[in-house]
């Protein structure tokens, strides 16, 4: 369809960067990276008839068009950036794809694929990123790649862990010296916090975590960050609960990334933890769950620990008041089985269990509005969590005596 409407209006069209890599990969991809060589902004337009919402942006010539199934694609017109000074905004005048594909971080990242008709499916490749696919190499197209933008650097840890490639000699000395030289530590919060974020959205992201520190990324990002082995354990823990637990467990929205990150700083002293928090300028509220997941860990494995039977509306009890990236954290964090099981129950089960009687059922058997019906409703939950009620009839039974 792309190829299609950009034939018509005689643009040349291509896919660009990580889709290509993961289609010769035979990774799964989602996103799609359309490059448009001419005006792309003329081309996004060009969908709104067609039921597509398109967004713009005028300054940068790019934009997204989502399809009315939901699929989105990004577009962007084959530029050519000038970095003025390193870290800086890039502006943009318009050139060829091969200099839009220069631009770019890694060769494997840097080829295209025409989708024109007449061209279709031809594979765009100037700087011998297939080559380095085969051969499993992550290489930069250019010395001063690390400069230009220092983010590639936490990029390229990630992409070596996740597609175990091996970063190029000469790119892993670039690497090196642009963490030596300060270049990283020079990237803003608001960068750095994304490119965290990304880490932590791997399917492993403790082997990224590992690597950043063999080769002293958390040193020089976060002077006083310390994470060990007891990270990189809690950290698989987490990913293993993900995994396995997927379906169960509460969406956390936005917070997903906290539970590693707490990880990350659960062995470092408070200063240094509490420096992390400042230099990501992270909200407030992420700011509480974070310290709140390490200050709190002690008095969770008291209250859930223990070998007793824990009654069901005790452990719901505790772990209600708290965001569940912080119950998800403790669950990974403790080394007390009996302590994990609890906070397990209570993320997948417990915390979904509700009376089938409402309040409007609670007035109904004769109570009057007031407080007193939201007590007998957590009652009655409690009741419910600890197999004292079942069915309805059991409810109302409860309610009346
Ligand atoms: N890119 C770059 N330098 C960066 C970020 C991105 O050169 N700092 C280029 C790469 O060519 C990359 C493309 O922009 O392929 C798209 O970026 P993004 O979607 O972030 O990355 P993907 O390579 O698609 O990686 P992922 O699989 O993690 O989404």
């Amino acid at each position: 369809k792309l190829g299609g409407r950009a034939e018509e209006m005689r643009l040349k069209a291509y896919i660009v960067g990580g889709f290509v890599r993961d289609l010769l990969l035979g990774r799964e991809n989602e996103d799609l990276d359309v490059v448009i060589e001419g005006d792309a902004i003329e081309f996004i337009k060009s969908w709104e008839q067609d039921g597509c919402r398109v967004a713009i942006h005028k300054k940068f010539k790019t934009g997204t068009i989502v399809f009315p199934d939901g699929k989105k694609v990004d577009v962007a017109t084959a530029r050519r950036e000038f970095y003025e000074y390193p870290v800086a905004q890039p502006s943009v005048s318009s050139d060829s794809l091969k200099h839009d594909l220069y631009r770019r971080d890694y060769t494997v990242n840097a080829m295209a694929i025409s989708i024109n008709c007449s061209t279709w499916g031809t594979l765009v490749d100037y700087f011998g990123g297939r080559q380095d696919l085969k051969k499993k190499l992550l290489r930069v197209l250019h010395n001063l790649s690390f400069v230009e933008d220092p983010t590639r650097v936490i990029r390229g840890i990630r992409l070596e862990q996740r597609l175990e490639f091996t970063i190029e000699e000469n790119t892993f000395r670039l690497l090196v010296n642009c963490i030596k030289g300060g270049l990283v530590s020079l990237l803003s919060g608001v960068r750095l916090r994304s490119e965290l974020e990304l880490i932590f959205k791997e399917d492993a992201p403790y082997k990224i975590v590992k690597r950043c520190t063999q080769i002293g990324l958390w040193r020089s990002l976060f002077p006083g960050l310390n994470p060990g082995r007891d990270t990189i354990k809690i950290m698989r823990r987490i990913s293993f609960f993900k995994r396995r637990l997927s379906g169960d467990l509460p969406s956390m929205a936005g917070a997903d990334w906290l539970p590693y990150l707490s990880a990350l700083v659960s062995e470092s002293h408070r200063d240094g933890m509490l420096s992390v928090l400042d230099r990501l300028h992270v909200s407030d509220k992420e700011r509480a769950i974070v310290i709140e997941s390490i200050d709190g860990m002690g008095s969770a494995e008291h209250i859930l620990g223990g070998r007793g039977e824990k009654p069901n509306s005790r452990i719901y009890e505790f772990l209600s008041k708290v965001h569940p990236a912080i119950a998800l954290y403790w669950a990974a964090a403790t080394n007390r089985w009996r302590v994990r099981r609890r906070i397990l129950l209570y993320l997948t089960r417990l915390r979904k269990i509700e009376p089938m009687l409402i309040g409007r059922d609670i007035l109904d058997l004769g109570y009057r509005e007031g407080p007193m019906i939201g007590y007998i409703l957590k009652g009655l939950r409690n009741a419910r969590l600890d197999g004292l009620v079942e069915t309805r009839e059991e409810e109302i039974e409860w309610v009346l005596k």
